[in-house]
């Protein structure tokens, strides 16, 4: 199993958080890096801090022919052989079951499953052709745990988990591999971008102040985990949790599959007394 470094990296949501700190990372480790998001400035920001060569495409990741000519451009331009393909990019609705927006709920299922669909169809057969490379999905914390008012982003990463371990399966013996990717909470723009309808124990009445709130309880750097995702795929990991609450929940879920949540809201309870 080689390293990826110095050859090509595929981005996807590299304007921003965790994509673009990958893209940063990975543009120091000697790799070319293709750059997309639909967010121009952002990745505009990403563009300009990489000294490298880049390809800067905006994208809208449910745009399956917009991902499909992305990947032949690639092909295209591609100093060296395409070592990753990051199917990050994502979104998120804060909102309860009975009084959720079908439009927000099948907004998130496209972009995050969808997303990693359409990234998965449009630069599989490139790998395979090449018989190498890394196909890393990012999936979440909420893709191992149901957490309330996130029924539809929950439903979407444990879709993407799915998807990646399935396919993991059909890659033996291609050369090619399929990672997962299970951040916790890490401080970027994901809450702030989401849309808001309510939040579960009715604290925040805006996106703005659920914001504010994320901010104080993320706990790693969009540079941390770049840094573990990075060192995961060098490792020839499978499935790479990020952040110490990622580690635990993953833990919790298997010994209380049915009490997790009981669990997790005890030991808040327990830490804002302390706090
Ligand atoms: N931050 C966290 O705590 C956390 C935890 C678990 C999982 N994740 C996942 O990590 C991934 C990266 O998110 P982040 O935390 O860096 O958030 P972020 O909001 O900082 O970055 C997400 C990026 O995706 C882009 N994007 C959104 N919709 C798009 C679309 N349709 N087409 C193209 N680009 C689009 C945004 O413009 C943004 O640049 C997401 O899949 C998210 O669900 C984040």
């Amino acid at each position: 199993m080689g390293t990826i470094n110095g050859q090509t990296a595929v981005i996807t949501g590299a304007g921003s958080g965790i994509g673009q700190a990958v893209a940063r990372r990975l543009a120091k480790h000697g790799c070319p890096v293709v750059l997309a998001d639909w967010n121009e400035d952002g990745l505009n920001d990403t563009a300009a801090s990489i000294s490298g060569p880049t390809l800067v495409k905006k994208l809208d990741v449910r745009d399956r022919q917009g991902q499909m000519a992305l990947a032949a451009e690639v092909k295209e331009w591609a100093p060296s052989p395409i070592g990753l393909v990051f199917n990050n990019a994502g979104v998120t609705v804060l909102q309860g079951v009975a009084d959720a927006s079908p439009e927000d709920d099948q907004w998130v299922w496209d972009v995050n499953f969808h997303g990693v669909t359409n990234g998965v169809t449009a630069f599989l057969p490139i790998l395979l052709e090449q018989g190498s490379g890394v196909i890393a999905n990012t999936s979440s914390v909420f893709g191992l745990v149901g957490f309330p008012h996130q029924s539809a982003y929950c439903a979407s990463k444990f879709a993407v988990r799915g998807y990646t371990e399935a396919l993991r399966q059909e890659l033996k013996g291609t050369g090619v591999r399929a990672v997962v990717v299970h951040p916790g909470g890490v401080k970027t723009n994901i809450v702030a971008n989401a849309r808001f309808r309510s939040d579960f124990r009715g604290d925040h009445q805006d996106v703005d102040s659920a914001a504010r709130e994320f901010a104080t309880i993320a706990r790693t750097t969009p540079d941390r985990a770049a840094k573990i995702i990075h060192e995961g795929i060098e490792k020839g990991r499978s499935r790479i949790r990020i952040g110490p609450d990622a580690v635990f929940l993953d833990l919790l879920v298997r010994i209380a599959p049915t009490k997790y949540f009981d669990i997790i809201e005890r030991l808040e309870g327990v830490v804002r007394r302390g706090s």
